[in-house]
């Protein structure tokens, strides 16, 4: 099959994406930020930093650091607000790019508000609700850990807007298809995973934890196995789309994301290193579909077959 045969686009919850390579919320800032290192139209889409009613400045430093294979953060969801964000960050995107806002807050009604703010925005394809923060009246639990929860949240973002509804799940859970189930019950319009895995690294010389917050999320490569592992458990358990995160750094990496049943996928961590990764990928991607015959990404999708 040669290059010019080859369809990259993928649809995900509707919304038509040149090709299957996202990047990940809190991983791109708003977007503009990367723009003297890569033309964003280049890419499937972004996710915008989670967005709160009000701004926030997040934790004081340590908020980052480097571990075997990865990298652990506590920012503490530094963020413009969100009428910041509708004001200066998203008209700011140059035209064509798809945009997802993200959605944080620490109580189902602020999520729905924030929801409810960005409703009809003009240039804004979908919202992403991020399920990975503390429910204050749940003891600090994630929303995302907790059934009753997550369903709360998600019915009242659904409530809330018409645009579509993507719940990014936590991977701090038992049963991910459980929690897929939940959202899909409340009228999610789609599901991204894996959000980063709670960890702690200690400075021994100081006896201390090394982060500020003392636990932070783990992302990058180290934690890709166990993100393919959900992807692949949810597919089992829900039709709606997916969209397949954590440690992506080649197209290898993002195929083995497509196989286990994702529609599309998010880069984090590796635009760090580099941020042409996510392009990169893209390009690695159109060149498997050629090497193996196959029309494009979509046909992919969930095609890994049995062991042996
Ligand atoms: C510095 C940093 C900030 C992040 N901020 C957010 C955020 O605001 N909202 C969110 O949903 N995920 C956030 N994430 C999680 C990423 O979107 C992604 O789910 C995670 O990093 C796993 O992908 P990766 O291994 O490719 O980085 C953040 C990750 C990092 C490294």
């Amino acid at each position: 099959m040669t290059a010019a045969g080859i369809d990259l686009s993928v649809d995900f919850c509707g919304v038509r994406l040149a090709n299957p390579v996202m990047l990940a919320s809190g991983t791109c800032g708003y977007g503009t930020e990367l723009e003297p290192f890569l033309d964003l139209r280049e890419l499937g889409g972004i996710f915008a930093k989670s967005l709160t009613l009000a701004p926030r400045a997040g934790n004081p430093s340590p908020r980052i650091v480097e571990t075997p294979s990865g990298m652990l953060n506590a920012i503490g969801l530094e963020n413009v607000g969100v009428e910041a964000f509708l004001s200066e960050k998203l008209p700011a995107i140059p035209e064509g790019v798809v945009v997802f806002a993200s959605v944080f807050e620490q109580e189902v009604e602020g999520y729905a508000r924030v929801c409810e703010r960005l409703d009809g925005a003009p240039g804004l394809a979908g919202i992403e609700i991020n399920a990975s923060c503390p429910h204050v009246k749940a003891g600090g639990a994630e929303f995302g850990q907790d059934p009753g929860g997550l369903a709360d949240l998600v019915r009242a973002c659904r409530a809330a807007t018409r645009l579509p509804l993507v719940v990014k799940l936590s991977p701090n859970v038992t049963s991910i298809a459980e929690m897929g189930r939940i959202c899909r019950g409340e009228g999610a319009d789609g599901l991204s995973l894996i959000n980063s895995l709670q960890a702690l690294e200690v400075d021994v010389e100081a006896r201390r934890p090394v982060l500020y917050n003392t636990i932070g999320g783990l992302t990058g490569p180290a934690i890709r196995p166990v993100a393919l592992r959900m992807v692949w458990q949810l597919a089992q358990a829900v039709e709606i789309p997916i969209c397949g995160i954590g440690g992506i750094s080649t197209a290898a990496d993002a195929i083995a994301f497509l196989l286990c049943g994702a529609r599309c996928v998010q880069v984090g961590t590796a635009s760090y290193r580099d941020p042409g990764t996510a392009v990169e990928i893209r390009d690695g991607i159109r060149a498997y579909c050629e090497r193996h015959g196959v029309p494009g990404p979509a046909a992919l999708v969930g095609a890994l077959e049995r062991p042996g």
